[in-house]
């Protein structure tokens, strides 16, 4: 395991056999899904887009990964980003 710092945001990056992160599990929605949502709608937060699709209201672990994709539009992350 890898910690580097990009940005202000850690990111940790696991060496091998790791699950890419690709969904709000606790709303059952891909980012994927809400890219297309936020696209579709002109969205460039987290708080607009909850109030059109809602997610990530539980245990918020998407939510760092929802700001990036609202970033650079990536949808699967092979590293896990912690605010
Ligand atoms: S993974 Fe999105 S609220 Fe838990």
């Amino acid at each position: 395991m890898v910690t580097i710092i990009q940005n202000g945001t850690r990111v940790v990056r696991y060496s091998q056999n790791s699950m890419a992160v690709t969904r709000c599990i606790c709303s059952m929605v891909t980012f994927r899904q809400l890219k297309q949502v936020a696209q579709e709608n002109g969205i460039t937060t987290v708080d607009e887009l909850q109030r059109v699709r809602p997610f990530g209201l539980s245990c918020k672990l998407c939510l760092p990964y929802v700001r990036q994709m609202l970033k650079d539009g990536t949808t699967e992350f092979e590293h896990s980003i912690i605010e």
